[in-house]
């Protein structure tokens, strides 16, 4: 047995959007990359901004002792001192360097945190649809991804979530700007989930924890606001990145923040800080830490992703598909033609255009589109759109 039979199942079940990166390649093979369409992927097209490029060649080019040194596993205090503020101010509390851990990613700090607090058996909830790889960052630190129905615009469905707690239930992962649907859940919504969650710990004697994924805070159309968790829950942790913000993802650098008002928020960071070590990352990358310090409050140029959105949308809509517009993030969900997800994302592979069968996010029946793509893609997958509909419908 080369390998443990967990990860061989795993590897069996790969991700759809792992599969579809693959069939992409196979596509690409076979047809020149010039003619695949390939919206599967959450990789910004967009380059970082220009302030990326001088904050890199500032850092790289200061001489500084042990630049290239271990350092304290949380990060640079100076760094997350910067990052604090501006979290802070996003989050409307007082944030300081002491609540700020920096991190491998949105990944790697989710991974601390769930390493942190679950014990074996525990479970965590999540609303459908969902990044799935949730289900294996829980499942890596002993616990259950427990799915939640969403209401049917995809905001939080806070009595479905309720009806999901058990004396075993440690947390709940909220993502807004949400991928898959890009919807920023709106704060009165938010308002009712905290009010649930602190009543439902209150009535078990200890708190559920709040998760809150936000990679994709930045990207928020038309001055639309994302409310800040932290105001309205006092267990809540962010954790987040500047994959999507800053266009960085491949630079794994990202933060959690613990909310200063949590039960043992001392403990609960010291746990994180202690889990970024044993987990071995043992500290997010040092040079991008200093990168990230001076561009806090930056982020790309929202507007270009705003412009594909309208282009794709109002699109996709003369052509007949079903979707709400997303508010904020960099995809598209539309409810798939004819109702079978699977069979219609292999109609569309068929004209070389690549989306992701809503099942990939716990979803059937629907599939996402990611418009962080050159503008000709978007242009060019729309024949295929338009005669896969036309042939379902004939
Ligand atoms: C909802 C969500 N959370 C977390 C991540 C992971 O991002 P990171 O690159 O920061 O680890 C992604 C990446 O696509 C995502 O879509």
């Amino acid at each position: 047995m080369a390998i443990s039979k967990k990860i061989a199942s795993s590897m069996e079940n790969s991700s759809w959007i792992r599969r579809m990166f693959e069939t992409g390649n196979v596509l690409r093979a076979q047809h020149g990359a010039d003619k695949v369409c390939d919206l599967s992927l959450g990789n910004p097209d967009v380059e970082p901004p220009a302030a990326f490029q001088k904050a890199l060649e500032e850092v790289v080019a200061a001489r500084v002792a042990k630049k290239h040194g271990y350092m304290p596993n949380a990060g640079y205090p100076d760094v997350r001192a910067r990052v604090a503020a501006q979290a802070g101010s996003e989050q409307g509390v007082s944030l300081r360097a002491e609540n700020i851990i920096m991190s491998c990613g949105a990944s790697g700090a989710m991974n601390a945190v769930l390493k942190t607090i679950l014990d074996p058996g525990a479970e965590v909830i999540a609303s459908v649809p969902c990044f799935m790889e949730y289900a294996s960052y829980v499942d890596n630190h002993g616990g259950t991804l427990v799915l939640a129905p969403s209401r049917p615009d995809f905001n939080l469905d806070v009595e479905a979530i309720e009806s999901r707690i058990t004396p075993r239930t440690a947390a709940l992962i909220i993502n807004s700007p949400n991928n898959p649907t890009g919807r920023i859940y709106p704060e009165e919504t938010l308002r009712r989930l905290a009010d649930m969650l602190l009543s439902a710990g209150k009535k078990r004697g200890s708190p559920i924890y709040l998760i809150s994924d936000e990679p994709y805070r930045k990207l928020a159309y038309a001055g639309a606001k994302v409310p800040g968790i932290m105001r309205l829950y006092p267990h809540s942790i962010v954790v987040t990145s500047y994959s999507k913000d800053l266009s960085l993802p491949g630079e794994r650098i990202g933060f959690a923040a613990v909310n200063p008002e949590a039960d043992e928020a001392k403990r609960l960071a010291d746990g994180i800080i202690l889990c970024t070590r044993i987990l071995g990352y043992v500290n997010a990358p040092g040079l991008m830490q200093r990168v990230i310090g001076s561009l806090q409050g930056v982020s790309v140029d929202v507007e270009i992703y705003r412009r594909k959105r309208d282009l794709f949308c109002a699109a996709l809509a003369g052509i007949g598909y079903q979707f709400a517009v997303p508010e904020g993030a960099f995809y598209i969900f539309p409810k798939a033609p004819g109702g079978d997800d699977l069979a219609f994302v292999e109609a569309l592979q068929e004209e070389l255009v690549l989306v992701v069968p809503g099942r990939g996010f716990s979803m059937p029946g629907y599939f996402r589109i990611a418009y962080c793509v050159d503008t000709p893609v978007i242009e060019r997958s729309l024949a295929g759109f338009q005669r896969v509909i036309r042939a379902l419908k004939s």
